[in-house]
């Protein structure tokens, strides 16, 4: 129905009859001409209408038209330099409205004004939300991606296989979403939280190389980088090593990363080879196992002078196993007590017990105690150090004068807590967090199993099927939070965005895995009979990996909520306002499902 698109009319189409279809985006009466900005896709493209000729139609927003018309010059004056049509117009001969558009729930025109739109009602009306550029933009962003993944796996060999929805569960740390069994009531199936055991069975089956655009489910707390159903790039491969997945993972995501910042002109840096490091250099020098190294800021350990210090707080928490670390806040010096005070509540909002700080300073000033060397400490434990200390201290922190040293002295998993948070925000008030920077990182070597309190059971890091590194396996029956897995993370900007391991293919280390996290051999045989056994069958040593691609298009986006790069996504708790779901059932399909229920949710009284 159209001969060119809105946004691709140029002045060198001055002359040509054009037929246009798209959506009246504003509409603008100057009283003797009427000026419509008409929309689809591509951009915006201005209509002007002479109602001497064609009258003046009543065209409210967002009707849907389908304009012929002349393309002509504007003069000078009139010509827009923010729009890439910005030269020309199209001077109307005919116009139909296709379909008028009642009120709209929103101005979704004005970005400003949308930017203040509740998020619900956005969703409610997805399909007019939908129409704005920008999130058209994030929708073609993320198709791009996706079809550049494609592209590089089909290169290299990589089969894409599609594996089933309706399953058994399979664990990945969240519950299960169930679908009734309607011929064999009490029966059901769990959507997958990931197609892992399927690729596992590929390998076996020989693929050698499987790919899918994998749709998990997931029903687990939400947070702004979750939804309950998203979507991984799932990959495995058989008879290759660990360097062989990292090798191929940095490959795709700079192929990717790369081939779309430049075709859409992102408002990013283009990046290089991926930082490393193991899991335990992550704990020690960002507090967690994702950390954000687009900027330093290490953490520090002052575990030798805090041993014999005079300060009670630091000596005791060393005599009793603790640790005392501390972060640096460049600039930090200036602030004033009260300000102290706001990020020692901080750091109590995330469990310490106090946050002990020590400026150091240039110029003396009250209370600050004199290092001899033109340099000064400030603050209220500077009086507990000797002088040798302080300045072992400020060695330590590689504090410059104008900073302010932080501490915590707390177990190592408090202060791993409380000054990974610290890290982040200091690295945010100093601009540290540059957006125009994709900051990728391999975090390797994971334990393959931490303790529990709660249940009081080993528990898989990864999921039950990540290989022990073979030389830790001595550890098992003695001490298996010593054992280290052959399981990798990629880790964007603070972000995890893909995880993945080495395999187990053994049934007797699978089988052994199982016991020590807790699932009795009968348990084994019943939830996981058919992979224990498809081992026994010649299973090839295999591993993969599955990066998350909502989260690479968040980055890529800049959005720190996943609700925005997804067309339809649901709200919290997994309600999707526009098409009503979850929804009550009718009467027959209760029947038909053989289901009856104790309590019915207020939302559906
Ligand atoms: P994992 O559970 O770590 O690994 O998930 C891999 C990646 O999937 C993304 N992701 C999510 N994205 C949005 N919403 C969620 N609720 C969500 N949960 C996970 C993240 C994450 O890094 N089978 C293994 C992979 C493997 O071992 O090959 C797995 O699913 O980007
Ligand atoms: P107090 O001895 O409780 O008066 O604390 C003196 C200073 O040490 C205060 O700045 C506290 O915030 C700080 N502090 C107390 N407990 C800790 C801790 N566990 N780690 C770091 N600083 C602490």
């Amino acid at each position: 129905m159209r001969s060119v698109w809105c946004g691709e009319i140029r002045a060198e189409h001055e002359g040509q009859e054009v037929t246009l279809n798209g959506w009246a985006h504003k509409v603008r009466d100057l009283g003797g001409l009427l000026f419509i900005d008409l929309r689809d896709r591509t951009g915006l493209v201005q209509l002007m209408i002479d109602p001497e000729t064609q009258g003046k139609p009543d065209i409210k927003p967002e009707s849907s038209l389908s304009v012929t018309g002349r393309v002509s010059l504007r003069d000078e004056a009139a010509r827009n330099p923010k729009m890439t049509t910005g030269d020309i117009e199209v001077v109307v001969s005919g116009l139909t409205v296709l379909n008028p558009c009642g009120v709209l729930p929103f101005p979704l025109s004005d970005e400003d004004q949308m930017a203040r739109v509740n998020e619900e009602l956005r969703v409610k009306y997805r399909y007019l939300d939908l129409r704005r550029p920008t999130m058209y933009q994030r929708l073609a962003v993320r198709a791009d991606c996706v079809r550049r993944m494609r592209q590089f796996l089909d290169e290299r060999g990589f089969l894409e296989i599609e594996t089933p929805i309706f399953t058994r569960s399979t664990p990945e740390g969240a519950r299960d979403y169930l679908v009734p069994y309607r011929l064999e009531p009490g029966h059901f199936y769990a959507l997958p939280q990931s197609p892992q055991q399927y690729k596992q069975l590929l390998m076996v089956a020989g693929i050698e190389r499987y790919y899918q655009i994998a749709k998990c489910f997931r029903d687990e707390a939400q947070r702004s980088d979750r939804q309950p159903e998203f979507t991984q790039l799932d990959l495995e491969m058989s008879y290759i090593q660990q360097e062989d997945v990292l090798e191929l993972i940095e490959g795709l995501t700079l192929e990717v990363v790369n081939g779309v910042i430049e075709k859409f002109g992102l408002a990013k840096d283009k990046i290089g080879p991926f930082k490393r490091m193991t899991y335990d250099e992550s704990m020690r020098l960002f507090g967690n196992d994702k950390p954000d190294v687009r900027f330093g800021l290490n953490l520090f350990d002052i575990e030798e002078v805090a041993r014999g210090c005079g300060f009670g707080v630091f000596k005791s928490t060393i005599e009793s196993g603790g640790c005392v670390r501390g972060v640096r806040y460049p600039g930090g010096a200036s602030l004033s007590r009260k300000e102290v005070g706001e990020l020692e509540e901080f750091c109590k909002g995330f469990g310490a017990k106090g946050m002990a700080s020590l400026g150091l300073v240039a110029e003396p000033g009250e209370g600050t105690v004199d290092l001899g060397d033109g340099r000064h400490a400030k603050g209220s434990v500077a009086k507990f150090f000797s002088l040798e200390e302080l300045h072992a201290i400020f060695l330590a922190g590689k504090a410059e004068p104008g900073d302010l040293l932080c501490f915590i002295a707390d177990s190592w998993t408090v202060s791993c807590e409380v000054l990974s948070r610290l890290r982040l925000l200091v690295g945010d008030r100093c601009g540290l967090r540059d957006p125009r920077k994709l900051a990728f990182v391999f975090v390797v070597d994971f334990p393959l199993v931490h303790w529990e309190p709660e249940t009081g059971l080993w528990e898989p890091s990864h999921h039950p099927f990540t290989s022990p590194k073979a030389e830790d396996l001595v550890y098992l029956d003695t001490d298996p939070g010593r054992i280290r897995a052959d399981c990798y993370d990629v880790v964007c900007n603070g972000v995890e965005w893909a995880s993945g391991s080495i395999r187990i293919n053994r049934p007797d280390i699978q089988a052994r895995i199982f016991q020590l996290i807790g699932i009795s051999e009968e348990e084994q045989q019943s939830r996981f009979g058919h992979i224990l056994e498809a081992f026994t069958f010649g299973a090839p040593p295999h591993g993969g990996i599955a990066p998350g691609i909502d989260r690479l298009v968040m980055f890529l986006m800049d959005d720190e909520n996943i609700r925005e790069v997804i067309a339809f996504p649901k709200l919290g708790g997994g309600y999707d306002p526009m098409m009503g779901a979850p929804s009550d059932i009718d009467a027959k399909q209760w029947e038909e499902m053989g289901l009856t229920v104790r309590s019915v949710s207020a939302r559906l009284q």
